[in-house]
């Protein structure tokens, strides 16, 4: 009996080989995606992604696999709020109603926390692979509990915080202040990244931080947060659309805060003029502010994403991708880039069929979404043309430039460039265009801004106390003896006066 069933076993485990040596594999990319444009992965943005993923991966591996895709999304749903009601649902339905015809499916998520985390326990329970672009929440990077999740887009997130604490440790600096505007936050990313950033510098990294909501383009509402900003510290960072910096630079100049005594650290992700706007104090002058503002703004450091490499198929892709966009009603600027989350659904598709083409060559289970996912771990790819790592966590780690100004164009140019890959972080200066060194030039000083002046934020401290009040004893003596000599010479002129007419009497 036993070895009967072990004979049929066989049998049908050569007859499945034999099958799909020959024939293609099926394969169904199932998509759940956020309608419209209200954040970085929206369909607007990853749609047109995803149907150039699709034709490229047709094309590359035609006799391999027989893709197919489901985009699974509903007109009204447009923000993660309401997508987290819905997505257990649509995944449930569409799951039971698809395996048994299409048992290699792969998730794609819409870039949204809770719908993630709940996606992410059912792609365990089916054992399928769910490449997820932004995240928002640090529990989906717990892989013993998310085992086929691969995070494959930057981590505005967990990689922002990290990467402002290496900066902030690099100069000493442990008292920070967060300024938050959330005016035009069109991508929904300001308000949680402030959030995140704030919690993770106090409880993970031990750093002062105060964070405050302030509203840029009301000069009291800005002047009122500065001084708070001032009497707690010197590092002040920025989160907010890139049209909010340049007024709160000026605010800051007013304020006398922009002496070189005080850093600002603003975040621009990505450049995007259209969506997240752009650090610049240039204006052709239209306040005449600019002189100003470009003075106040070497007081200012920028982290960003580093930019994707315009490579020659990066290039072909993006003007596909803008054609394609126009189906969706979105007509992207002239030199708007796609965001990275977005362009992240590229080079999860990439990424998964490069292994799943390793495990189909080696006669191994396409089906297993567990082997699938750990076989991704700890490499890079090339995709594009683009180095993309993933490292043993399966998460994709980002990069970081910081830029300053350029003291005489005033022109943003980079400084320092943030490594990380599989645990190991690396630290480099720029390079510029000749091959030396980027300097870091402070303004109005030979060294970085310290954490606290001598004095401390309000000038109080006990020390300084001491020599104030030796200064103003001084003074007062000095006033005392100019008062006695004065004094003196007074009553010795009056005396002088009258014995010289008491003596013209006599
Ligand atoms: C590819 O899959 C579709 C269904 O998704 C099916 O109709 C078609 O016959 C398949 N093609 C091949 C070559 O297997
Ligand atoms: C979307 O909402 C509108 C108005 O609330 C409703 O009329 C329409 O049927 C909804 N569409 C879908 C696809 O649910
Ligand atoms: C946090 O920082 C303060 C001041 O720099 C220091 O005294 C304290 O020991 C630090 N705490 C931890 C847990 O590192
Ligand atoms: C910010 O301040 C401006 C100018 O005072 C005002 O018009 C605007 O409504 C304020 N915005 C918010 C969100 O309060
Ligand atoms: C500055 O930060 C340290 C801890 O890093 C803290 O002990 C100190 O109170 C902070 N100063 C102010 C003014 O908040
Ligand atoms: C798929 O894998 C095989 C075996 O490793 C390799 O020869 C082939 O080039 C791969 N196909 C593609 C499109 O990468
Ligand atoms: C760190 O960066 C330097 C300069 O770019 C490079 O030579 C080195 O290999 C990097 N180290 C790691 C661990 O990535």
């Amino acid at each position: 009996m036993e070895i009967h069933a072990f004979t049929i076993n066989i049998f049908f485990t050569a007859l499945i080989l034999t099958v799909s040596a020959a024939a293609p594999v099926d394969v169904v990319l199932v998509e759940f995606l956020l309608s419209g444009q209200k954040t970085a992965t929206s369909l607007q943005f990853s749609a047109p992604t995803l149907d150039c993923v699709e034709e490229d991966l047709k094309a590359k591996y035609s006799g391999i696999f027989n893709i197919s895709r489901v985009r699974i999304f509903d007109q009204n749903i447009t923000t993660c709020d309401q997508l987290s009601q819905k997505s257990s649902f649509w995944a449930t339905r569409f799951y039971y109603r698809e395996v048994q015809n299409n048992p290699v499916m792969i998730f794609f998520a819409a870039g949204c926390n809770n719908a993630e985390a709940s996606l992410g326990s059912l792609a365990r329970a089916w054992n399928k692979p769910l490449m997820i672009p932004v995240n928002g929440d640090p529990s989906v990077a717990n892989k013993k509990r998310y085992p086929t999740v691969t995070r494959i887009s930057p981590f505005i997130q967990e990689d922002l915080n990290s990467a402002m604490h290496r900066l902030l440790r690099m100069f000493y600096w442990n008292n920070v202040t967060i300024l938050c505007d959330d005016a035009d936050d069109h991508l929904a990313l300001f308000v949680p990244m402030c959030t995140a950033l704030h919690d993770s510098l106090r409880l993970t990294y031990n750093i002062s931080s105060s964070r405050f909501y302030v509203n840029a383009s009301n000069a009291d509402d800005l002047q009122h947060y500065l001084e708070e900003a001032k009497s707690i510290s010197r590092v002040i960072l920025l989160i907010g659309h890139g049209s909010r910096i340049r007024p709160i630079m000026l605010g800051a100049a007013k304020a006398g805060m922009t002496n070189g005594e005080y850093v600002y650290i603003a975040v621009e992700l990505y450049p995007s003029r259209k969506q997240l706007g752009t650090l610049q104090w240039y204006t052709d002058n239209k306040d005449g502010q600019d002189e100003a503002a470009k003075t106040a703004f070497r007081s200012l450091l920028k982290v960003s994403l580093r930019p994707t490499e315009r490579t020659t198929e990066y290039l072909n892709f993006m003007d596909r991708l803008k054609n394609r966009a126009t189906n969706y009603g979105y007509f992207f600027g002239p030199d708007e880039a796609l965001n990275p989350f977005a362009l992240s659904y590229y080079y999860a598709a990439a990424i998964l069929f490069q292994v799943m083409n390793e495990t189909v060559s080696k006669g191994n289970n396409l089906q297993d979404g567990v082997a699938l996912s750990r076989l991704i771990r700890g490499r890079t790819y090339d995709v594009m043309g683009h180095t993309v790592a993933i490292n043993w966590n399966g998460d994709r780690d980002a990069q970081w430039i910081i830029s300053q100004t350029d003291p005489s164009t005033g022109d943003f140019r980079p400084i320092l460039e943030q490594a990380t890959f599989n645990g190991v972080y690396n630290l480099t200066r720029s390079y510029g265009s000749d091959g030396t060194e980027q300097r870091i030039v402070w303004y109005n000083s030979n060294h970085a801004p310290l954490n606290e002046p001598r004095c401390g934020y309000r000038g109080l401290k006990e020390e300084c106390k001491a020599e104030s009040f030796a200064i103003s004893a001084m003074i007062v003596g000095i006033t005392v003896t100019v008062v006695l000599v004065v004094g003196l010479l007074i009553t010795l002129i009056v005396l002088r006066k009258s014995i010289w007419e008491a003596l013209r009497r006599a």
